[in-house]
């Protein structure tokens, strides 16, 4: 797949050498999203991918929660990080990419191991019926301080939290970025970071992963 622009291309390129490949399913899903989406470069991608998966197989959650699944990609590289008995619970708003992102869970070997709930995260995460690992977050901009409010009292003492594009291209530095995403994205950086209860980094990972421990 093309560069993301995150890196100069030929870092990128040794990123991706250095990276284990994406199999043959995520390429085709990759693809599939460049063909299909009019959005694809929301796909996570081959190094985040296998970021998560990693993370997973170091942290080793059982029950873990995804906010924004969009085609799957990161839903797949999450399940394929989680023991036999691990599950993802994962959300999406838009129900017309519901059916591939099925499709493509059954073909990964991942679809026993993925609740896919098609709504809106923001009420379908307080009506969930678990106590999770691992939270995701990665849906709408807008909404990541209320993704917070809504999953910190379902994540365990002792789990993570993770949130993609939290540097929202460098836009959460620029005083002149005043836009409706930025502000939320600064909102909740700043929520995370005065968490007495949360230890955290926040990696300069692509547009920037904040990665959480609820110590309490
Ligand atoms: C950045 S994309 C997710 C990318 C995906 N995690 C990946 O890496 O392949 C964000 C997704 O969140 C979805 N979304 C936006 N608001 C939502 C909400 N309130 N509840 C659930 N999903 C939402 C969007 O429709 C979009 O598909």
């Amino acid at each position: 797949m093309e560069a993301s622009n995150y890196y100069p291309h030929e870092l990128e390129e040794y990123i991706r050498r250095h990276t284990t490949p994406e199999d043959d399913v995520l390429y085709e899903l990759n693809r599939h999203t460049h063909l299909t989406e009019y959005h694809p470069r929301m796909l996570c991608g081959q190094m985040q991918g296998k970021f998560l998966e990693l993370l997973c197989k170091m942290a080793n959650p059982s029950r873990v929660l995804e906010i924004g699944t969009f085609t799957g990609y990161s839903a797949i590289c999450i399940a394929r990080g989680l023991s036999e008995h691990g599950h993802l619970h994962t959300i999406e708003i838009n129900d017309e990419i519901t059916q591939q992102t099925l499709d493509f869970f059954s073909k990964a070997g991942v679809g026993h191991r993925i609740t896919l709930h098609v709504g809106d995260a923001l009420d379908i995460v307080p009506a969930l019926d678990e106590v999770f690992d691992m939270v995701f977050i990665d849906g709408d901009k807008r909404e990541y301080p209320q993704y917070l409010y809504c999953s910190l009292p379902k994540l365990r003492a002792g789990g993570f939290l993770v949130a993609d594009n939290v540097l929202w291209g460098g836009k959460v530095i620029d005083p002149k970025a005043d836009d409706q995403y930025t502000l939320a994205v600064r909102q909740f950086n700043d929520q995370v970071a005065q968490n007495e209860d949360l230890e955290k980094v926040l990696v300069p990972l692509r547009d920037g992963l904040i990665i959480a421990r609820k110590v309490r």
